[in-house]
């Protein structure tokens, strides 16, 4: 029988359970299609007395994951303790210094720190795997990496977030508000720490940012996807986006073009009967448009002791294998910077305004659209009570510039009041 390979798991939270679980409860099958023994030689993580559900007793206890990275008998580090700096940096680096290979689910260590990692880890022979930090148990860097490794990638897209998407499909199904949702969310446990982390589309803009490294061979580049999390979206725009036959989704968008690349993680309205429009509830989706594949979807649980340790244990059986793919499918020194998009490409938009309720006041909404070189494609005035009138537009495709200068000028029309809010449509 070969070698063991020997894992070190510093954190035992919902992924790291998962994973020793699954060691144990599949060694026959991992030593099967690895042709050698997955074992566990260590654990970390910051309670040594928490009943974690699993038993621990057969592994050795490190009470520093930094110490856990550097011993003898660890051959790969499995890193699950989560946050952009701290113990996650610090361990991750000792490991590839002591000439580890290291698997993570950590998105917002490597959307920070991934292309140096990547570069230390390559300069010292070993990989640094992150199946797991993009939608969870979705395969879908392998995907990037492999599957498609023949293509020149046109356009990732993604859900990304299954709190966010749980969200938005709440709010219209029960018809409530995102105060209200987003409150049942936090009751649930739906939400990180930091909610913003989720809402305001952070969290799945790290994921955004490693997929389109790999996709297009640029560096890393968080700092490049313009975010807007979901906290502006209220059931009104839901309602009326679905009467236009749309949903609002927070979708992730990243494209390489001729003016560089253009990385998004907005909420947009899609059609409804796209697959993407028929995502419910906390399940992700990520859709890759290749210029010889054409289009495929993948779709499945984005989170989840059980679906992201699968995703873990899918790296570390490549490594027990010897696949050694690059972090980002290339080698680290051969990506280029990410040369950014100055503005997006052009969309058409949803609309909403309130319009005074006086004569020629569509008139006047019309020609200051067009006089920025907006075109009408459908325009809606919704029945009204009071003074102001709900009036919504879709417009043909739009320059980001021309919708900027629409939006500052309509508020100073004597017609509309308020801001107007302005969704851009994805073609999905
Ligand atoms: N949960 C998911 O569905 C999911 C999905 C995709 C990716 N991820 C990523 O997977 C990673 C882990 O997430 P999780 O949900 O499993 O987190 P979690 O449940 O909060 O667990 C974190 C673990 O790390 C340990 N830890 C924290 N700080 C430590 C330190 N200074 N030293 C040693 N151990 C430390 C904690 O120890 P104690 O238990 O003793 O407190 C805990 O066991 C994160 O990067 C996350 O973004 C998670």
């Amino acid at each position: 029988m070969t070698d063991p390979l020997r894992l070190g798991i510093a954190g035992l939270g919902t992924v790291g359970v998962g994973v020793v679980k699954i060691v144990q409860q599949h060694a026959d099958l991992l030593t099967a299609r690895s042709g050698r023994p997955v074992t566990i030689s260590a654990v970390s993580a910051r309670s040594r007395e928490k009943d974690r559900g699993v038993d621990i007793s057969g592994y050795d206890w490190e009470d520093d994951p930094v110490a856990l990275a550097k011993r003898e008998d660890v051959d790969l580090l499995v890193e699950l303790m989560g946050g952009e700096d701290g113990p996650a940096k610090a361990a991750t680096e000792a490991a590839i210094a002591a000439g580890k290979d290291v698997v993570t689910a950590n998105k917002a260590m490597l959307a920070h720190h991934g292309q140096a990692m990547a570069e230390a880890a390559e300069d010292a022979g070993r990989v640094i795997r992150f199946e797991a930090a993009v939608a969870g148990g979705i395969p879908v860097v392998k995907a990037l990496t492999e599957g498609l490794a023949g293509n020149r990638i046109t356009r990732v897209m993604g859900v990304m977030n299954g709190t966010c998407n749980y969200i938005l499909t709440r709010m219209q199904s029960a018809g409530l508000s995102y105060d209200e949702v987003f409150e049942e969310a936090n009751q649930l446990g739906f939400l990180e720490a930091d909610p913003n982390l989720d809402v305001g589309g952070i969290d799945a803009g790290h994921k955004l940012a490693l997929l389109s490294a790999i996709a297009y061979g640029t560096q890393v580049d968080f700092g490049g996807v313009a975010l807007e999390g979901i906290g502006q979206v209220t059931i009104e725009d839901i309602n009326q986006a679905a009467e236009l036959g749309f949903r609002i989704k927070l979708l992730g968008v990243a494209r390489l073009s001729g003016r560089g690349l253009e990385q998004r993680m907005t909420p947009c309205l899609v059609p409804a009967n796209s697959p993407i429009g028929q995502l419910e509830g906390g399940t992700n989706m990520v859709v890759l448009e290749g210029d010889s594949v054409d289009q495929i979807v993948l779709r499945g649980p984005g989170a989840g002791e059980g679906p992201t340790a699968s995703a873990v244990m899918a790296d570390v059986l490549d490594i027990a294998r010897g696949i050694r793919v690059s972090t980002f499918g290339q080698p680290a020194r051969s990506l280029v910077a990410a040369n950014r998009a100055a503005v997006a490409t052009a969309a058409p938009y949803y609309l909403r305004l309130a319009l005074r309720d006086k004569p020629g006041a569509l008139a006047k909404v019309a020609a200051v659209l067009s006089d920025c070189g907006i075109s009408i494609d459908r325009m809606r005035q919704r029945s009204h009570g009071g003074e102001d009138a709900p009036v919504l537009i879709v417009t043909h495709k739009t320059a980001a510039p021309s919708l900027q200068e629409a939006l500052e000028a309509l508020p100073r029309t004597d017609v509309v009041t308020g801001h107007p809010v302005a969704l851009r449509i994805e073609d999905v």
